[in-house]
Order: structure tokens, then C-alpha cells, then sequence
């Protein structure tokens, strides 16, 4: 007997390269979406490059403990390891969009162009003028990041930028036309997303994000950072764990203040905040009352159905899985 495959599969894999866990999020191709499973696993001390073969098989343990039914994959890598650059030209009449992009490239990318891959997302277009954000990542790191993925048994249907796939989970979950930022406050930087006209007009990284709270609590208590990352979740050792989080709300949201004034275009009233810095709501008060501007956490489940989810999980992935959802979702919202 033959079996014939049609149509999109049933669900797709999010799986979003953090530099402090991996997170894998399995999205149902269904309108409103919703989220079969969410979980993940920490990025060795040292990175992945060395423990290529630890990750493959905590992410096969993964998925065989999620049940995924899915093996398309959707991969984010992050923004600090990209180039990320917003450009506006006009199209000159002979010339197409693709030999534009690459005249762009050439004159933007800081690398032999053979050494890269390059994406773009048109931000707008019209007649002959063209505003869009080009991409490019080292394909040595792309092609590594593929090699573990797909040792794991994924079959890699796309690669995206992280920034680029929270930008689009949070466009289907605000449609928000107003100008404002998506701020997300991960490990090892923190990403600030000017958005406009539901779409991003800008973005930055700082490279500051919560692993300077382990760097604080290493130098003061003289300890590794699997130790400092422990007492931190713990709360032990009360008076340096609360000293290195005041440190990070300091540094995070004074450098974010700088960055906002810095690429704010028209005035925007409100920051939309996600990323494991939210664990420390803080940041949000300052930046409220410092920048006088509304500022709230992004909100995945306003619009994702997520009744096989429990709460706890709920709340992990209302703070750290927006990115890995975009993921899987990207297919789905196309
Ligand atoms: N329950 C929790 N309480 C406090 N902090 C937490 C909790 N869970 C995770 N974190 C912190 O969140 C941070 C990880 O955030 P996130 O998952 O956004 O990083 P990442 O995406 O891997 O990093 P990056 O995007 O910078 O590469 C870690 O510092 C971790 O300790
Ligand atoms: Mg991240």
C-alpha cells in the first residue's frame, strides 16, 4: 500500500538558541494557535561549541519527554551573534531587489560576504523606495547550530534571528500601530526593538543581561557560575544576591533609558517587556516612572490557547518562551 503525505504538517518545533537554555515550543497549524508542549535546557558554562554532543542528547530527551508530534523545526539563533541593519534606498530602474541587496550587503556587512549568510525582512516598500532589515550571520555558527539540530533528529525548515521572531508573535498578538518598544532582557544581552507601524523600525543590542548578576555573586562570594546561577534561584546568601539583582536593575535600566532616548523617532508611549530579566519586575517600575512611559509584560496567552499547559510552566513561558513560539508559529501566521 502507498501512503501519500498532503498538505503542512500538524505542528511545528520552535527552537529558540538562547545563550542561557534552549527553548523548544511545539505550536498546533491551527488558527487560533496553540501550544501542545513548552520546555528546555541550559547551555553548557562554556557555550555550545565543545558540547555539541551533551546538547544532542539532552534535546533528544527533551523531545522524547515533550512527546512532540513534530519533527519541523524552525531555529532562532540570537541577534548579538548576527548583524542586524536597517537601511533605506531607492531601487534604481535597471536594477532588482536581489542585486540591491547585495550591493547593501557589501557596503554594510563587515565580512567577506562567501564567509556569511544573509536574510532580509522588508520593513516597506513603495514604488521605488525600499526600507529593509538586512541580516547576515557567520555560516560557520549557522552550520554548526544545523549540525546539532539536525543530529537531533529536526528537520530544519528555517532560520531565524530571535528579535525578528519575537517581533512577529508579538505582531499577531497586539497588532499594535502605535509606535513603542519590545525590550527583551535575556542572558547575555538585552535586545530594544523600536516598533512601528506594526513593524520593527530599529533595533539594538547592549551587552548587558541577568549573567551579570552570576558575575557579581562570583566576585564577591569566589565561586563558579553554576554555583552563583544556583544561590540566585534559591535566594540564599540574601544580602550579595540582592546587591548583584540591584546591580543588573541599575546597569539594565539606565543603559535602556539611553538606548530608547538614542533611537526613539516619534514618541512612543509604551514598552512591551519579555526575557528572563522579568523575573525582576523592578525594571519594569523604573522604567515606567524614569522614561514616563506605560510599560507592561507581553502577554502570549491573551491569544494562545495553552489548555494543556500548566500554570507554572505558564508563567516560565510567558517570561522566557515568546521567541521559540514566534518559531514554531512563523509557518502558521505566513
Ligand atoms: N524562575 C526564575 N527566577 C529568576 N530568574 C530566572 C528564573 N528562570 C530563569 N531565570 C533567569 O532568566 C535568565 C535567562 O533568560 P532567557 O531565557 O531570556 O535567556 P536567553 O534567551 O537564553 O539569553 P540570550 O537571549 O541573551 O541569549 C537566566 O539568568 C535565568 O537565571
Ligand atoms: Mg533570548
Amino acid at each position: 500500500m502507498v501512503f501519500f503525505k498532503f498538505g503542512k504538517p500538524k505542528s511545528y518545533l520552535g527552537i529558540d538558541i538562547g545563550s542561557y537554555a534552549i527553548k523548544v515550543a511545539e505550536v498546533t497549524n491551527s488558527l487560533p494557535l496553540k501550544l501542545r508542549s513548552f520546555g528546555q535546557i541550559r547551555v553548557p558554562q562554556n557555550g555550545i561549541i565543545g558540547a555539541e554532543e551533551e546538547i544532542i542528547e539532552k534535546l533528544k530527551q527533551l523531545f522524547s519527554n515533550l512527546k512532540v508530534k513534530s519533527k519541523k523545526g524552525i531555529i532562532s539563533i540570537s541577534s548579538y551573534t548576527s548583524i542586524i541593519k536597517r537601511i533605506e534606498i531607492s531601487i534604481p530602474e535597471e536594477k532588482d531587489l536581489d542585486e540591491v541587496i547585495k550591493e547593501e550587503a557589501e557596503a554594510h556587512i563587515p565580512f567577506d560576504l562567501n564567509d556569511v549568510y544573509l536574510d532580509y525582512h522588508i520593513i516597506s516598500s513603495e514604488e521605488e523606495k525600499i526600507e529593509f532589515i538586512l541580516a547576515a550571520a557567520r555560516k560557520e555558527l549557522i552550520e554548526n547550530i544545523y549540525e546539532i539540530i539536525a543530529a537531533s533528529e529536526i528537520d530544519i525548515e528555517a532560520i531565524d534571528i530571535d528579535i525578528i521572531s519575537l517581533s512577529n508573535i508579538f505582531e499577531h498578538l497586539y497588532s499594535f500601530h502605535e509606535p513603542c518598544f519590545l525590550i527583551d532582557l535575556g542572558a547575555s544581552k538585552t535586545s530594544i526593538i523600536l516598533w512601528e507601524n506594526n513593524n520593527i523600525k530599529n533595533s539594538r543590542d547592549i551587552s548587558i543581561g541577568t549573567n551579570i548578576i552570576n558575575q557579581k555573586l562570583q566576585d564577591t562570594l569566589n565561586i563558579d557560575t553554576e554555583r552563583a546561577e544556583k544561590i540566585k534561584l534559591k535566594g540564599e546568601k540574601k544580602e550579595e544576591v540582592i546587591s548583584a539583582i540591584s546591580y543588573y536593575i541599575e546597569e539594565t535600566t539606565k543603559n535602556i533609558i539611553e538606548t530608547c532616548l538614542h533611537l526613539e523617532e516619534s514618541e512612543t508611549k509604551k514598552i512591551f517587556l519579555c526575557g528572563g530579566g522579568s523575573f525582576y519586575y523592578q525594571i519594569k517600575n523604573k522604567l515606567q516612572k524614569q522614561l514616563k512611559k506605560e510599560v507592561e509584560f507581553i502577554k502570549p496567552f491573551i491569544k494562545i490557547d495553552a489548555n494543556e499547559i500548566n500554570e507554572k510552566t505558564k508563567e516560565i513561558i510567558e517570561k522566557t518562551g515568546l521567541t521559540a513560539i514566534g518559531l514554531a508559529a512563523r509557518e502558521i501566521l505566513l
